[in-house]
């Protein structure tokens, strides 16, 4: 059937309405979210597959002052910020969380625990009486001190078994990753 100018437009506007209210609703009904932070990209990847998998909703923390581009430099400023207990500040707008049940909480690893800008944002949000599900990639070491950092920032959350993977395992993980969330029945 051939469409007016008039028609074509009701039905464009329609389906930007539509569309519009399908994400609003997504949002407000979704019991679970991805919270990650990532400073190369390697964390991002599995939580981005995190959410496809489990059809959470995903934020990625940004921080108010970026680290230093150069590496080396970054990871002796977050050393420091980890011995001193500094903070980075989050410039991510945190959702209101009391609709999650569910927080999946994604960062790499550093400097034996979670990142920084990971401690920062749990030390705010201590994710009382929600499920947290942690994942962690470092770049060789085991990931005990992750584990452990999260368990001292949310001592009332109900903490699930988290997922490790190296820098160099994460890409080949989604077997792994997908066992993982079905083997917690998170899918
Ligand atoms: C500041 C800093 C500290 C790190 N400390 C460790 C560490 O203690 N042990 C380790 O195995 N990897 C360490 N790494 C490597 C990261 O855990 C690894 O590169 C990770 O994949 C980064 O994730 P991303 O790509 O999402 O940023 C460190 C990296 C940075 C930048």
């Amino acid at each position: 059937m051939a469409m007016n100018r008039r028609t074509l437009l009701q039905t464009a506007a329609a389906a930007v309405l539509s569309c519009g209210l399908g994400r609003t609703a997504i949002a407000a009904g979704s019991k679970s979210i991805v919270i990650y932070f990532s400073c190369t990209g390697t964390v991002e990847g599995l939580a981005k597959k995190v959410a496809k998998l489990t059809g959470a909703d995903i934020l990625k923390l940004e921080l108010v002052k970026p680290y230093a581009a150069n590496y080396s430099d970054m990871t002796y400023i977050a050393r420091e910020e980890r011995s001193s207990g500094a903070r980075r500040e989050i410039a991510t707008k945190i959702p209101d969380l009391s609709g999650y049940d569910t927080i999946y909480v994604g960062t790499p690893y550093w400097w034996g625990g979670v990142s920084i800008p990971m401690r920062t944002f749990l030390t705010d949000h201590p994710m009382e009486g929600k499920t947290v599900v942690p994942f962690v990639v470092s770049g060789s070491s085991s990931p005990e001190g992750a584990w452990e950092d999260i368990h001292r920032c949310c001592p009332k959350a109900k903490i699930l078994e988290g997922f490790h993977k190296t820098q160099s395992e994460a890409a080949g993980a989604d077997a792994d990753l997908e066992n993982w969330l079905k083997r917690l029945k998170l899918i």
